[in-house]
């Protein structure tokens, strides 16, 4: 895992992608949980999708931004050309400053990424930022989700 405290040191693809999930993170509907998170994907093509996450009065159907992120990908048809995931995140109640913590994906986003880099037949690197940018940490799909449970369990690829 890489870390980095300062912009300068990401591609200038890299720190549109994470200026992107930031800006996602705007329209989060996060009543519930006061936090708002920001996803943006990039595909091999160069293409950008975006999400936000989405909560609901019956807390457990929330939508993760990573969730929002992926279904804008496929619907583009998409899905198979994943490169590379940045997500941010904050409290909503707290100055923003204060959000140090970078956001990595929960278990369930990490088994739907894991879908994609199968699908894509490579690795996905993600980008785990706080909502300043001043903390970035690149790992990826594989070392967040080691042996995932993936279609060749199914017996197929
Ligand atoms: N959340 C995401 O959008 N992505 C993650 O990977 C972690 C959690 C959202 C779900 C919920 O709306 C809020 O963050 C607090 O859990």
């Amino acid at each position: 895992m890489n870390t980095y405290s300062s912009l300068d040191d990401l591609s200038p693809q890299d720190r549109d992608l994470v200026h992107a999930a930031r800006a996602a993170a705007r329209y989060a509907y996060a009543p519930y949980s006061g936090y708002a998170v920001g996803a943006a994907l990039r595909t091999q093509r160069g293409v950008v999708y975006h999400g936000c996450n989405v909560e609901n009065a019956a807390y457990g159907v929330v939508l993760c931004a990573e969730v929002g992120a992926l279904a804008a990908a496929n619907v583009d048809g998409a899905g198979d050309v994943v490169q590379v995931i940045a997500v941010t995140g904050r409290l909503l109640a707290t100055d923003a400053k204060q959000s140090i913590a970078v956001v990595t994906p929960c278990g369930r986003c990490r088994q739907l990424i894991f879908e994609a880099s199968q699908r894509a037949r490579h690795d996905i690197r993600v980008l785990c930022c706080n909502h300043d940018l001043s903390r970035i940490e690149e790992t990826s799909i594989m070392a967040l989700l080691p042996s995932g449970f993936g279609p060749a369990n199914l017996g197929m690829g």
